[in-house]
């Protein structure tokens, strides 16, 4: 364990605790170093962005422009917004080691030449929120944030800022639209925020939990990181475990740990009921078959099952779950949360919501499951972010791996028709 091998110690969020576990210290080790040595240790790390889409942190870094090609002010953001239906992790992880996601941001900050540096955090995070207002408040007292960093010359301050209550705030681009004070609708890449960030500067833009990895990676070496995942992806994941579990929780585990010995450190399914699937990185990912328990939980392996490590959102459905309920679910929240910008997302989610309501209402027609099939192919592709290529994406990997229960709602219609018809002679 990387990042929660500490989290059962009761004050680990206080400053003092965390250093006496060794914690700066690695920023400590960072500062003495030039900025491109570490560059070269996080690409040696094969760290991942642990936010979602899996990219190599150290090719990331190599995008941001060099201070004399585009002189000007550059930032790093963490983020902290997690509001994808399964995840929790980063709310466990700030409350309870706040300064850990500091030290990270403020490596990756002096990594890139940034002064300043940004936690967005969830709207809804308030104890999280104060953690890391306290956090700040006391590695400002000890001159860990500010001036002059550890007396090494490097000078560079933190701000907090929270969301709005939107989950594609969470997404990089439309936070930055959300940290100008505007409504956050996504921006269309290219210019990527590396290069076209926050007001127009470059911006590294991180999930929290990538950034906790980099104390580690400063302090113990990037091949000593790499050596604990896959050769394609380096260290841990930390996942949160929900659903028909017994014990739901976060787990932290090496990359490419078989998904069954995840699900057992969770206590295994409830009630000792048979496994239906597992959603492997949060509501927005393809399930995963009850007969994949054994695929190493890694970005490349569960890509080659069609779907997503995500940021880690596991939820376990046993054989009592009702797919085409999940997805509605699902889709609901989609479409509230759809900025409404590209029409194919803003209508698509809708008519698919309204579609699934009606056939769990016992008024499924026969053709549904070609129809939602259609419009979920007439969303993918079509639109600005990935939110819009969710809905299609998901509801087309339900309607493949379940096509029965589907099946058994669309004709539901015509057999309630034909008993009613009998029991009316
Ligand atoms: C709809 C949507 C919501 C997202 N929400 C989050 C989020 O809450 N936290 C996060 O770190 N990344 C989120 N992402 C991914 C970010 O856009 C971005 O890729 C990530 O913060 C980069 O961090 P990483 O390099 O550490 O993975 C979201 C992406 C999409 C499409």
């Amino acid at each position: 364990m990387i990042i929660t091998r500490h989290f059962d110690e009761p004050k680990l969020h206080e400053l003092e605790t965390y250093r006496k576990l060794g914690g700066y210290e690695g920023l400590s080790k960072a500062l003495a170093m030039k900025p491109a040595e570490i560059t070269e240790e996080v690409r040696k790390s094969n760290l991942r962005g642990l936010g979602g889409a899996g990219f190599p942190a150290a090719a990331k870094w190599g995008t941001v422009p060099p201070a004399d090609k585009v002189p000007g002010p550059r930032y790093v953001v963490g983020n902290c917004d997690e509001s994808e239906p399964g995840c929790f992790r980063d709310r466990v992880h700030v409350e309870r080691a706040p300064h850990q996601v500091l030290e990270g941001l403020l490596i990756a900050a002096y990594a890139i030449g940034a002064k300043d540096a940004f936690i967005f955090i969830r709207g809804e995070y308030g104890r999280p929120h104060r953690a890391l207002q306290t956090a700040v408040k006391e590695a400002r007292a000890a001159r860990l944030i500010g001036d002059d960093i550890l007396g090494r010359g490097f000078s560079c301050d933190v701000m907090l800022m929270r969301g709005g209550g939107t989950y594609i705030s969470g997404l990089d681009t439309a936070l930055l639209e959300s940290m100008e004070g505007k409504k956050s609708w996504p921006r269309q890449p290219p210019p990527f925020p590396t290069n076209y960030g926050l007001m127009g500067f470059p911006t590294l833009v991180h999930n929290v939990a990538t950034l906790a990895m980099l104390p580690h990676i400063a302090a113990r070496g990037g091949e000593w990181f790499a050596k604990i995942g896959t050769p394609k992806s380096g260290g841990t994941m930390i996942y949160s475990v929900s659903g028909h579990v017994e014990k739901p929780g976060v787990y932290e585990f090496p990359m490419g740990t078989p998904l069954r010995a995840i699900i057992e450190a969770a206590g295994g399914v409830a009630g000792g009921r048979g496994l239906k699937a597992v959603i492997p990185g949060g509501t927005s990912t393809p399930p995963l078959s009850a007969d994949d328990l054994d695929l190493p939980m890694d970005f490349d392996s569960v890509r080659g099952k069609g779907s997503f490590l995500g940021a880690g959102g596991i939820i376990v459905l046993d054989e009592t779950a009702d797919m085409v309920e999940v997805v509605r679910l699902i889709i609901e929240f989609l479409s509230h949360e759809s900025c409404g910008q590209c029409t194919p997302c803003r209508e698509g989610s809708v008519w698919t919501e309204r579609i699934l309501e009606r056939m769990l209402e016992g008024a499924g027609r026969p053709g549904d499951p070609a129809n939602l099939e259609r419009v979920a192919g007439n969303v993918t592709g079509r639109t600005i972010c990935a939110l819009g290529d969710t809905v299609g994406i998901v509801l087309k990997a339900y309607l493949k791996k379940f096509p029965e229960e589907f099946a058994a709602l669309a004709g539901r219609n015509e057999s309630v028709m034909r008993q009613e018809a009998t029991a009316n002679g």
